[in-house]
């Protein structure tokens, strides 16, 4: 296959880019001829923003797993699909042609079938970064069944929230996963989380970590002995179900600045065509190389470019079970040394972190065979952009920082990697189909350039969020009401003379750490749960290497332990009521919050306390009771 589609000057994405904008329904007509239908579409787009209601290729049927699998088995049958290396090193990485996933994925799809799924099910994955969980994704769509991954850090708490929303009775899970030094108990946690989750009939567990687990009568069953019977009854070929192009294909969990996060919903013909085009224009990915994006499935980056994109372009996706520092700071070069990847996709985070350790771990990389860098997840600073450009891409591969959203589905903000000249920290141009503009804190377009406003996009790209489960409306107030006829990111964003975009980070009340979304209410839910937690306000701070840092000021009236042990147990609840990752970094036990007379928390005074600015706080002047800003500044940590 070769991609006739991609984009190969600065001229043509001009031109592209014009066409797309003033004619979606030929730009987006032209791209979608190059997939696998089971009927052609009846119109290529029909849309409001009020509602919101988005359709595309409506009229048409599909399988997604069709066009990421099967179309490329005449001529890609024993290409690598996915490469996986574990958490340890020294234990055998795995290979899996098209032909072999294409028989996995199959199997799979029967056992989902035998254990009664059905179309339209949800099925929660809660697996980790090993093929079978790329397998139980695909196996889903195959039959038609919504997945929604959810990631391995969130708490059984955090599970069992999705599940009712969701109202999932499938789940897909391991004994356990490793990470780094870790060895995550996974089926325990499912376990914990179905003690409020009756519904749920079954629970089909991959022996990975072999720890002991639990295996509960009627409701639990093993993955391997369902794919034997498989094996035992002969042909494994599962014909992919009918999809209409607008039927979901899955549900992603994403924090908002409300206390519950939201299922956003993508639909399979929009995704399929967005992912893919992305993921071939923006990498500009060449035939035979090696992607590897270090994301977790469990989040739209891995969703879209370790599984989607890559494989319906035929591609061969590298999925690495570890982390970046184990057993030491060159793993990922080691990685990239030992299966001559061509294209690493990872997160600023990852690079400060790897940063810190200097340059002794890439010492004897071989890195040679890298031709693309991206970043995700988060703004990157210019430090760390040249040190990623200087020590890893030996200043000779270009670096793409793509900015979208999990609502996004893919990429809307990026250079073309070798096309649009890049410019450090800048996420620089619109992909084709994308159209954003900046307002005005009242909704007003912003026309001029070398200003900052917040990031809106005027009309729908393929793979604009659908609808949060359950609740329409949610979806409608959360991203179409704050401005007319607009979608709104969430995002504030800083346009230059060219017209290149510069992120400049949320204008909501959600906190990007290591390039994870959390939302401060959601944590300060967490928190008040806390037996002796009166109230308490989240805000984020500049952290060196996550970003962001989570810092709360809790009122506590409890009696239990020195400060130290309540700060243990503030964290404990966080960690048991959404997960590790949204344990804050900094707590501070005050006796009082700054209100406004209405009973408001002023939290621009928390945030710059918070970042150390305590001389310009500002006017406090509105605040009921002005003396508790000196307490929470004395005892600032
Ligand atoms: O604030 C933006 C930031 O991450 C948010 C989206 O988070 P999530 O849905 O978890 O998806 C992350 C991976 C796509 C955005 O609203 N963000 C994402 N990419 C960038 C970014 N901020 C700056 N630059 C980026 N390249």
């Amino acid at each position: 296959m070769s991609y006739p589609y991609q984009i190969k000057s600065l001229e043509q994405y001009r031109e592209d880019w014009k066409e797309s904008i003033e004619n979606p329904e030929a730009f987006w007509g032209n791209i979608g001829q190059h997939f696998q239908w089971k009927k052609p579409w009846e119109s290529v787009l029909e849309w409001n923003f009020k509602e919101p209601s988005v359709k595309w290729f409506n009229g048409a049927q599909l399988n997604i797993t069709e066009n990421c699998i099967d179309r490329h088995l005449k001529d890609k049958a024993n290409q690598p699909a996915i490469i996986w290396e574990p958490n340890d090193p020294n234990d055998h990485h795995r290979m899996l042609t098209y032909a072999q996933l294409h028989l996995k994925v199959n199997q799979f799809a029967h056992v989902l079938k035998n254990n009664g799924v059905k179309k339209g099910d949800r099925v929660c994955l809660y697996m980790g970064m090993i093929p079978e969980l790329a397998i139980a994704v695909l196996a889903c769509a195959r039959v038609g069944a919504i997945h929604s991954v959810i990631f391995g850090g969130f708490s059984a708490q955090s599970i069992s929230d999705r599940l009712q929303d969701a109202k999932s009775e499938f789940i897909i899970t391991c004994d356990g996963a490793f990470r780094g030094a870790k060895d995550i108990a996974l089926k325990n946690v499912i376990d914990d989380a179905l003690i409020s989750c009756p519904f749920v009939k079954r629970v089909i567990v991959y022996t990975h970590t072999r720890s002991a687990v639990s295996m509960i009568k009627g409701r639990d069953v093993w993955w391997e002995d369902e794919v034997r019977k498989v094996e035992t009854a002969g042909n494994p070929d599962f014909p992919a179900e009918t999809m209409d192009a607008e039927d979901p294909l899955f549900i992603l969990y994403t924090s908002g600045s409300t206390g519950k996060p939201k299922g956003v919903v993508h639909s399979c013909a929009g995704y399929m065509v967005y992912t893919n085009y992305t993921f071939l224009n923006v990498f500009q990915y060449q035939p035979q190389e090696v992607h590897f994006c270090t994301a977790d499935i469990g989040w739209i980056t891995g969703h879209s470019y370790i599984i989607y994109g890559p494989l319906s372009a035929g591609g061969t996706s590298l999925m690495f079970e570890g982390i970046p520092t184990f057993p030491d700071a060159g793993r990922f070069w080691d990685i990239i040394d030992k299966f001559k990847v061509n294209i690493l996709y990872t997160a600023p985070t990852a690079i400060r972190s790897l940063m810190a350790f200097g340059l002794g771990p890439l010492q004897n990389k071989d890195l040679s065979s890298l031709r693309v860098l991206g970043t995700v997840g988060e703004p990157i600073n210019e430090e760390a952009w040249h040190w990623y450009d200087e020590h890893i891409g030996k200043k000779k591969c270009p670096i793409v920082d793509t900015w979208w959203q999990t609502e996004t589905g893919g990429v809307l903000i990026s250079n073309l990697a070798g096309i649009t000249p890049s410019k450090p920290s800048y996420a620089t141009l619109p992909m084709p189909g994308v159209n954003p503009v900046l307002v005005d804190e009242k909704g007003n377009e912003i026309l001029e350039n070398n200003v900052t406003g917040n990031l809106c996009i005027k009309s729908p790209w393929p793979a604009t969020i659908r609808t949060t489960y359950g609740d329409h409306e949610r979806c409608r107030t959360n991203y179409f009401a704050t401005y007319e006829n607009l979608y709104f990111t969430g995002d504030g964003a800083y346009r230059d003379e060219n017209g290149y975009y510069r992120i400049t980070g949320r204008v909501d009340d959600v906190l990007n750490v290591s390039g994870h979304r959390i939302g401060t209410a959601e944590v300060e839910n967490a928190i008040n749960m806390h037996a002796g937690v009166v109230e308490s306000a989240v805000v984020g701070y500049p952290h060196d290497v996550k970003g962001q840092g989570i810092y709360a000021y809790v009122i506590y009236n409890g009696t239990h332990g020195d400060e130290q042990m309540i700060r243990k147990d503030i964290s404990a609840t966080v960690s048991r009521i959404i997960g590790p990752i949204a344990k804050p970094d900094k707590i501070q036990l005050v006796s009082g919050l700054p209100k406004t007379r209405s009973g408001k928390i002023m939290r621009r005074i928390l945030r710059k306390i918070a970042e150390g600015d305590i001389e310009n706080l500002g006017d406090v002047s509105t605040l009921l009771d002005p003396t508790v800003v000196n307490e929470i500044k004395t005892g600032r940590i």
